[in-house]
């Protein structure tokens, strides 16, 4: 008998860490994977039904060994929030090629690896669930943040496409998009300290839960917050070309 489990990435910290809290108050037993141990850790013990499974994602082969380590603690993933993730401010060219290459596979090869590997399991037994964190970057392209924009513009369409390709299956599949969320994104991206964009920002809890509550409404797309909600639409109100020189001109 396997034990149904909520796969969590990137729950060291931020997003990832509130989904933990608010999926184990649910009841829900849990595998929290990020790369600091002593934070994973920390967390699983705070929760008690959660495991930490320590790894950086964004190496070739992390979805594989991250499923082999479920199946051979016997668990069944029954859930996937694929939340892991990291921006970069800065012109494109001026930023580190591999740190961007290393975004690219984090944001998105882990992302579709472990899509595609739990998506037999959920489709054998007709139930499960999987919210991929994309981000209201998804909406424009992002000059300034060029790399990371089209990571969760990926992540957006192909998060859409599944869910169209399983709902009728009994397996719920939404793209969160959050727009600018107090969690070490900033700090981790490189956003200059003048404090806007922690101005603006949501509170992490908030967004989990509205993500939570969108995944079990069986929602294919869930943005949070009036103004993110509006500013998706953005492209209905202007011209592509229009659009990306808006975001060009938005400084942190
Ligand atoms: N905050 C925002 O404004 C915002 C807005 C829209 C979308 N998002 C998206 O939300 C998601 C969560 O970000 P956050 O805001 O919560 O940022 P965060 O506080 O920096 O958390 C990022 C999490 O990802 C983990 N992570 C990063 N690189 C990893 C790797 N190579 N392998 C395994 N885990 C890794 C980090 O853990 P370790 O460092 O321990 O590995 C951490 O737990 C991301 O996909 C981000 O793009 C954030």
């Amino acid at each position: 008998m396997t034990q149904i489990v909520t796969l969590i990435t990137g729950a060291s910290a931020g997003l990832g860490a509130d989904f933990a809290r608010q999926c184990a108050a649910q009841g829900e037993r849990l595998v929290l994977v990020a790369r600091r141990r002593n934070e994973l850790e920390a967390l699983a013990t705070e929760l008690g039904t959660a495991r930490a499974l320590v790894m950086d994602l964004g190496e070739s082969g992390a979805a594989a060994a991250v499923m082999a380590d479920v199946a051979a603690n016997g668990e069944t993933v029954g859930t996937l929030i694929n939340n892991a993730g990291f921006g970069l401010w800065g012109k494109f060219v001026a930023l580190d090629g591999p740190r961007q290459r290393a975004m690219i596979d984090l944001n998105i090869g882990t992302l579709v690896e472990l899509c595609h590997a739990v998506l037999p399991g959920m489709l054998e037994r007709g139930s499960g669930a999987i919210l991929n964190v994309a981000s209201t970057a998804a909406f424009q392209p992002g000059p300034g943040m060029a790399t990371y924009f089209a990571t969760k513009a990926f992540v957006l369409s192909f998060t859409e496409a599944l869910h169209e390709e399983v709902a009728s299956k009994g397996i719920k599949v939404t793209a969160l998009c959050p727009g600018p969320t107090k969690t070490e994104f900033g700090e981790v991206a490189g956003f200059t300290a003048n404090g806007a964009f922690d101005k603006i920002s949501a509170k992490s809890e908030d967004v989990v839960a509205m993500g939570l509550k969108a995944l079990d409404a069986g929602r294919a797309v869930a943005i949070p917050g009036l103004v993110n909600k509006a500013g998706a639409q953005g492209h209905r109100l202007l011209p592509r070309w229009l659009l990306r020189k808006v975001t060009a001109s938005i400084k942190n």
